[in-house]
């Protein structure tokens, strides 16, 4: 495992975040123990959970673990934005709530500090100052070390970097975009903006909640009942994760050709497609399994030649028009960028 600087700030984090949306769930206690400590021997530091992953549990047997470890080696990562509490105030990004969510996050996580909170969407209704001033004074009180978003789109990440700036407040060092090859949109805004303001990546569902894996096949009738997709198709979803569309299967069948030529997994290609990524610094892997965990964690350590790079961002150009088109581009290079 490769460690890499979480933004601007001198921490280092592993190259592959470890996500824990399936701590609770799809993965009882004794199975996410066993992710836990795999991941941890492979070396993975950083592990990204929130208040509300099945109603606070994944944040439990995190904390469990993080008993049977020295807690200062791990950089812990939650959020903080949906409904974690009661009645109209137990949601959203005022004071009020951050300040309720974290408390709660810190005696469920058993520790006295979160290395880095997130906001996990945008809040219409709270004045962005108030969020930004809540946020710091968490990092003035050291129960947070570093502040990150999630789900933001470019402008309301560059109007949060202002207020922060004009106002001594911390800045968020991270942004946590859903991104992988079946979904390239946050290149508009949010990695050119990162890379600008050097602020993390930090891409969840890289492999599209399991699509990337290869597992699944283009007749609906043929979906595995036990998996992610199965199961959202049994409970009446219908075009869950673009699987109607034509686009998803060209891409899942150009990355079976690189996997196969190379003789990896569909997985691993996609993962290091990722960590191979201009301004990504760890994708957030999601497992219910160990098998799942050891292919993923295989993502690592070998990189991807440029002939399947570009393949793989052939296959999944997607439209792009004004102002991020060609044209647009070298307008915007005209006689400053040779
Ligand atoms: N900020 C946000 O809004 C947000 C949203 C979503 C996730 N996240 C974070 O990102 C993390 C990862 O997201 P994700 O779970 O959606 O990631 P993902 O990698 O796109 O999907 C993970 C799921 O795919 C299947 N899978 C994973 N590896 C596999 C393999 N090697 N072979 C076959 N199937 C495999 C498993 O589901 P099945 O076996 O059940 O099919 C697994 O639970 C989460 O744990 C969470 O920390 C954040």
């Amino acid at each position: 495992m490769n460690y890499r600087l979480l933004g601007k700030t001198g921490i280092r984090v592993s190259e592959l975040c470890l996500g824990t949306m399936t701590f609770g769930n799809e993965a009882d206690r004794t199975t996410s123990f066993r992710i836990m400590d795999r991941f941890s021997d492979d070396g993975g530091n950083f592990v990204d959970t929130a208040d509300i992953y099945n109603k606070g549990k994944s944040e439990e047997i995190l904390g469990e673990w993080l008993k049977t470890r020295n807690r200062e080696d791990f950089i812990i990562a939650t959020k903080v934005r949906f409904r974690s509490g009661n009645g109209p105030n137990g949601i959203g990004l005022t004071r009020k709530h951050i300040l309720h969510s974290i408390e709660k996050s810190l005696e469920r996580l058993g520790t006295d500090y979160v290395d880095l909170l997130q906001v996990h969407a945008w809040d219409p209704l709270t004045p962005l100052e108030e969020t930004m001033s809540a946020l710091n004074s968490l990092v003035q009180n050291g129960k947070v070390r570093y502040i990150g978003a999630s789900n933001f789109r470019g402008w309301q990440l560059a109007l949060s970097l202002g207020i922060s700036r004009s106002r001594g407040y911390a800045e968020f060092v991270s942004i946590q975009p859903q991104y992988s090859l079946l979904c390239r949109s946050t290149e508009f805004e949010l990695i050119p903006l990162s890379m600008h303001e050097n602020i993390s990546v930090l891409p969840w569902s890289p492999l599209k909640g399991g699509l990337l894996s290869g597992k699944y096949s283009r007749d609906a009738g043929n979906m595995p009942e036990d998996s992610r997709i199965g199961r959202m198709l049994n409970r009446g979803g219908s075009q869950v994760f673009g699987i109607n569309e034509e686009y998803t299967w060209k891409v899942i069948n150009s990355l079976k050709d690189v996997a196969g030529a190379i003789n990896r997994t569909p997985s691993q290609v996609a993962l290091n497609w990722l960590l191979n990524r201009e301004g990504v610094t760890s994708p957030i892997i999601g497992a219910r399994n160990i098998a799942q965990l050891e292919d993923n964690l295989a993502s690592t350590g070998w990189t991807l030649n440029k002939s399947d790079m570009d393949y793989l961002d052939s296959a999944s150009k997607f439209f792009v028009t004004y102002p991020y088109d060609e044209e647009s581009d070298n307008q915007q290079k005209d006689g400053r960028i040779p």
